[in-house]
């Protein structure tokens, strides 16, 4: 019988093992390397100890839900995509955006938050100048994980090029850096719920969309498959933010491994905080049955990715 806790957790070492190789190839990775440097006093100042790679590495190999790449690898499957070493390239690249957009949204122009993945950020770690350009560089290195020849050689140009197109518009202006941005100039601000929903669209939403989308591309969707694929991910991606935020209010810091309770010390808007825990709870269901029957209207078994979405609506962390 398939177990979608089973599929996640071997999943999830699948695709650590694979960012750790990677890393290895061209870093020579020890944890001692950095993780017993002191912690910078002093994070306005470089800690002069490090390298850039240390700065990147630390934030990707704290772990985390790898709920992106399995998105990806699940999409892919349910379209019959069976070699999975070819998909994880492309699975990680997301997962490496991800940490580069969690550096930044920690970082004291940001979220200023000092927690983790259960560890101290990256800038209290390696100082804010080398967490900047640390998520710089793994926003470069997303894009040359999935151009990198070894890993291409299995597919068509056209479908490198439609995940490339895919992965760097949803990341961008119109994407998640747009959404973080409209969450920054929106702080401290009442907003209605459209401008909120399009904040948590654009932050949260827009990787996921793009988690799909490229699982469905490489496992062969035409564009109008893509586009169910995207909207699945528009509501999955709304639910899970949605999920977030009420854990800012409900959830424990030593499960979450995040600050509690920093989305009302940032005088930052809160779905959990305007509509209460119910009505969040209500709204998370529906949003999830929504992305469901975007699913149901492609006559395919997603039957998967529906055991995934349910899951991540009872999550705690
Ligand atoms: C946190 O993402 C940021 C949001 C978009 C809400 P995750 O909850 O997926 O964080 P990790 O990767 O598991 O640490
Ligand atoms: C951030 O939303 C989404 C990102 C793009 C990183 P939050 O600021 O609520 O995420 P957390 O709670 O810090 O993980
Ligand atoms: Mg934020
Ligand atoms: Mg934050
Ligand atoms: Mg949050």
């Amino acid at each position: 019988m398939f177990l979608i806790e089973n599929y996640i957790e071997e999943n999830k070492n699948i695709i650590n093992n694979f960012l750790y190789e990677y890393f290895q190839k061209n870093y020579n990775y020890n944890e001692d390397n950095f993780l017993k440097k002191n912690i910078s006093n002093e994070i306005s100042k470089i800690n002069t100890n490090s390298s850039i790679k240390d700065a990147m590495y630390y934030t990707v190999s704290l772990g985390g839900k790898r709920i992106r790449p399995i998105f990806l690898l699940i999409t892919a499957e349910c379209l019959g995509f069976k070699n999975k070493s070819q998909l994880l390239p492309f699975a990680c690249s997301i997962e490496l955006i991800h940490s580069y957009s969690l550096i930044h949204d920690d970082l004291p122009a940001m979220d200023n938050d000092n927690l983790r993945r259960g560890k101290p950020t990256n800038h209290v770690v390696f100082g804010e100048a080398a967490a900047i350009l640390a998520g710089d560089a793994l926003l470069s290195e997303a894009f040359i994980m999935i151009s990198d020849n070894e890993y291409i050689k299995h597919f068509k140009c056209d479908i490198i090029l439609k995940i490339i197109q895919e992965l760097s518009f949803l990341s961008g202006a119109e994407g998640l850096v747009g959404g973080q941005f409209l969450d920054i100039i929106n702080s401290g601000m009442s907003i209605c719920n459209e401008k909120l929903t399009e904040i948590h669209d654009k932050k949260t939403a827009a990787l996921i969309k793009a988690a799909c989308a490229m699982g469905g591309i490489l496992g062969g969707a035409d564009d109008s498959l893509t586009a169910s694929l995207k909207n699945y991910g528009t509501y999955i991606g709304l639910a899970f933010q949605a999920l977030d935020d009420l854990l800012d209010i409900t959830g424990n810091s030593q499960i979450t491994g995040k600050t509690a309770g920093i989305d009302e010390n940032n005088k930052k808007s809160n779905i959990a905080s305007i509509l209460g825990a119910d009505k969040t709870k209500k709204l998370i269901k529906e949003y999830t049955e929504n992305g469901l029957s975007c699913l149901d209207k492609t006559n395919i078994n997603f039957n998967m990715l529906k055991d995934f979405s349910y899951y991540l609506t009872k999550r705690i962390n």
